[in-house]
Parts: C-alpha cells; sequence; structure tokens
C-alpha cells in the first residue's frame, strides 16, 4: 500500500457544493465506493474486517492510544467469505463498532479527495497527499493547504480522530460492550442479569458482568467486576460508563457502585444507561452521586 504523508480530515455540512467545487478545480472523479469495518473486542490491540467492493480483509493492528505497545503491529489477510468471519468473532469476542461509509473519490494533482458519508456521522472531506505521486513533501503540504482555501475549510470543521473512535466515542460501543458482558453474568439467584463498561482515559474498553453467590452478600455488581477488569489492565481512571440490564430498560448502578465508579471518574463523567442500539438515558456520575466520599476527606 502507498504510504500516505499529508492528510487533513474535516467535517463537512454540503458535500454536494464540495463536489461541484472539486469539479470545478479540475479533479477527476474516482467513482463511489461502500465500505463497512466492523471492529471487534480485542483483548490487545484492534481487530477488524474490513468490506468494500474489492472482497473481505481482517485486518489486526496496534491501537495508536496503546500505551503499552512496544512496537506498532499490522496484519492484513484476506477473507474470502466474510459473513461467516464476522458471524464466529461477533459470536466469540463481540462487536464494538461497526463504521459503514459511502465514499465519493476525486483525484487532484496526485491528491486524492474523500467525501464520505459515514452512517451515524455524518458527512466528511479527507484529503489524502501520497508522495511522490502529490511532489514532495512540502509540494504536497502547499497542495493541501490550497485545497483547504478553495473548498473553504474551517479550523473549527477539522476532526483529528479517526471514524471509529469518532462512533466509540459515544454511548454505543460502551453499551455493546456492556451487552456482552451481561449475557455471561453469573446470576442464577436474582435472574437479573446486569452488564457494565467503563471506558478507561487510553480508550480502551473494560467490562464486566454481576456475579452472585449462594452466600448472597459475597455477590458483586457489574461495575465492580468492569472496575476491576480496568484496574487489572493498569488504568485507574474512567471517561465514561454504561450499564444494561436484562430486565430493566434503564438500570440505576446502586448506591455502592456510585461510589465505586467516584474512585475512578469525575462528576462530570457521563452514565449510559439502555440497551445498544437505542438512545440511552445518560446522566453524570454527578447527578447520580452528589458529594462522594472523596480522597479530600482523608485529609481531615
Ligand atoms: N446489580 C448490579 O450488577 N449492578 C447494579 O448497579 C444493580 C444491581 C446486580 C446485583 C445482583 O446480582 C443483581 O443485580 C440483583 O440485585
Amino acid at each position: 500500500m502507498a504510504r500516505v504523508n499529508v492528510e487533513l480530515k474535516a467535517r463537512d455540512p454540503d458535500p454536494e457544493a464540495t463536489a461541484a467545487r472539486c469539479t470545478a478545480l479540475g479533479a477527476l472523479s474516482g467513482g463511489e465506493l461502500h465500505q463497512t469495518d466492523t471492529y471487534f473486542m480485542a483483548r490487545t490491540g484492534r481487530l477488524k474486517l474490513r468490506e468494500g467492493s474489492g472482497g473481505g480483509e481482517l485486518i489486526a493492528y496496534s491501537r495508536p492510544d496503546d500505551v503499552a505497545a512496544t512496537e506498532s503491529m499490522y496484519v492484513r489477510a484476506p477473507v474470502a467469505a466474510v459473513d461467516p468471519v464476522v458471524e464466529a468473532l461477533d459470536s466469540t469476542l463481540g462487536t464494538t463498532v461497526v463504521v459503514s461509509k459511502r465514499r465519493q473519490l476525486f483525484l487532484w494533482e496526485g491528491v486524492r479527495i474523500h467525501l464520505d458519508e459515514v452512517d451515524e456521522l455524518g458527512s466528511f472531506i479527507e484529503f489524502e497527499a501520497v508522495l511522490p505521486d502529490a511532489g514532495d513533501l512540502a509540494t504536497a503540504r502547499a497542495k493541501v493547504d490550497r485545497l483547504r482555501r478553495e473548498l473553504g475549510i474551517e479550523d473549527d470543521a477539522l476532526v483529528s480522530a479517526g471514524y471509529a473512535d469518532l462512533l466509540m466515542d459515544g454511548p454505543e460501543a460502551l453499551l455493546r460492550a456492556a451487552s456482552a458482558a451481561m449475557a455471561n453474568a453469573y446470576a442464577p439467584y436474582s435472574e437479573f442479569k446486569v452488564g457494565a463498561a467503563v471506558r478507561g482515559r487510553s480508550g480502551a474498553i473494560y467490562a464486566g458482568a454481576n456475579v452472585e453467590n449462594v452466600a448472597y452478600p459475597q455477590g458483586q455488581c457489574a461495575e465492580a467486576s468492569a472496575l476491576g477488569a480496568l484496574v487489572a489492565a493498569g488504568e485507574t481512571a474512567i471517561t465514561a460508563v454504561a450499564v444494561v440490564a436484562e430486565k430493566l430498560e434503564h438500570c440505576p448502578p446502586c448506591g455502592g457502585c456510585r461510589q465505586r465508579l467516584s474512585e475512578f471518574g469525575g462528576g462530570d463523567t457521563p452514565v449510559y444507561l439502555g440497551r445498544p442500539g437505542t438512545e440511552p438515558l445518560t446522566v453524570t456520575l454527578g447527578e447520580l452521586l452528589p458529594g462522594p466520599f472523596d480522597p479530600e476527606a482523608l485529609q481531615r
């Protein structure tokens, strides 16, 4: 694959006007393609199956924000039968996010212009200036700057995260992780299965389920299990939480778990209560537990 040297991504409120401007600038149309990337819950790194017009490909790589990764890993394997492979990985690992996009491609002086319509995210424009097609580095940068000016892309439209990360920043990936954990809940006494997921500061998601015991007080809530996984992976800060229950649409964390979550999150940390595929009820940790017992209390 060619090396991409200069990239830029921005939100595009009016893709039709942008397409017309690209044509006016003399950009050639490279056609349209549909691409679906399914991301699975890998224990380390990222694992996705890409499905496009050229067939399927399984791609494993290190997370860019994986602080523990010492060398970057990138493995690509062609996949002939996409559907059963997605089914096998989804049923064993679980799916975190699906990025589905329609891409209109333009080529201008060695710069690839992507007009992307991404499900659940909206429309974006991307420039990829590939060396040496776009010239040397300085020339490629100048071309991207010129395109940016000609297409009127403002600073506040620029986006640095990838589509998967933008989708995962929302509640859906956390709700899915919580839901997958809930399927394995051990709740033979209450028959009330709960799953929880927390996002660590690194961006990684940790999930857990409730684990009951015949000696009832020994049971553990899903939130406590998820926090155990967070700590075991070496993280101690959370940026979002999701809780899913089989028999309750919006399962509020119990009082003890509100305190547990407050240990690692802040008052404005969002807590999503609901199910994957539906708009969750969003509350903050501060709303759930005003005035938590915090480390400052020990200083007195
Ligand atoms: N449960 C949780 O896992 N999290 C909560 O926040 C509420 C309650 C579990 C504990 C027990 O296994 C079952 O739900 C019924 O109380």
